[in-house]
């Protein structure tokens, strides 16, 4: 593994234009579950209950939507970013971050003190609501108060749509500005470091791809295995929190 760190900290430091890629596997060592590990969100509720077509058509599956999302927010709301999340910051600290491009709709990149212009949130955020009808934005605590108060599937003041999580669920359309320059960016970096993905969801997992075929180094920081493994520069099977402090300590 030392030999490994030494290698990571190798590339960054000939690098300038790096781009981090993270799934949920950065924030697990801030307390939120991941999809895919044993005893991730996946082994506790099943994902077809909680596609977009489900939740716009079903009143029922609303319910059941805003249950799940309300448990991950109160997870979300006592989550502190990480070692690994504050290792990434220190990147853009040395100037040789281009960006973030993150899964997660958690918000820790942000609250670690990553600049904001440099976070591409391909999923959106759990950290704000938007009614899917009229767009108007609430504030999610003022919403969660009302579902404390009994109402299961909160509507718009406005329009009385309905009002979802800012984020995408499966079968929701990609944001289109977030997703087109995510393949830009990721075209355009010297070195693609992947944290915490297991790299099966698409267009995300598309984007190591764009990367290693347009000349990047590309890095795999993951605790298992992932199906990109095979064309990355240099894989790290371990704990995400504890490699990349490693990592960092060997460039400064
Ligand atoms: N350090 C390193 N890797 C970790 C850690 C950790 N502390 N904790 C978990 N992992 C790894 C797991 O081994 C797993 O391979 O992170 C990966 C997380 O994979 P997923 O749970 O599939 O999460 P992610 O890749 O972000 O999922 C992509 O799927 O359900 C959708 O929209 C959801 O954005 C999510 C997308």
């Amino acid at each position: 593994m030392a030999d490994q760190i030494n290698q990571a900290a190798d590339l960054i430091k000939g690098s300038e234009k790096i781009v981090v890629f993270t799934g949920a596997g950065v924030s697990t060592e801030s307390g939120i579950p991941d999809f895919r590990s044993p005893g991730g969100l996946w082994s506790k509720y099943d994902p077809e209950d909680f596609t977009f077509q489900r939740f716009v058509s079903n009143e029922k599956a609303r319910h059941k939507y805003w249950q799940m999302s309300t448990e991950f927010y109160h997870s979300l709301q006592s989550a502190k970013p990480n070692a690994a999340h504050i290792a990434i910051v220190e990147l853009e600290t040395m100037g040789k971050l281009d960006c973030i491009i993150t899964q997660n709709i958690d918000g820790l990149h942000q609250l670690a003190g990553a600049s904001p212009e440099r976070v591409i949130e391909l999923h959106g955020t759990a950290r704000a609501i938007s009614c899917l009808s009229c767009k108007k934005r609430y504030d999610r605590d003022g919403v969660q108060e009302r579902i404390a108060k009994g109402d299961k599937a909160p509507r718009c003041d406005d329009c009385n749509g309905l009002l979802k999580p800012a984020t995408i669920s499966f079968g929701q359309s990609m944001p289109e500005r977030e997703t087109a320059e995510a393949i830009k960016r990721s075209g355009g970096c010297d070195l693609f470091i992947v944290i915490g993905s297991s790299l099966v969801v698409q267009p995300a997992a598309y984007m190591p791809v764009v990367a290693k075929e347009r000349g990047a180094r590309l890095v795999i920081i993951n605790r298992e295995a992932t199906p990109h493994d095979y064309m990355a520069d240099l894989v790290i099977h371990g704990s995400a929190g504890s490699v990349l402090p490693e990592i960092l300590a060997q460039v400064k």
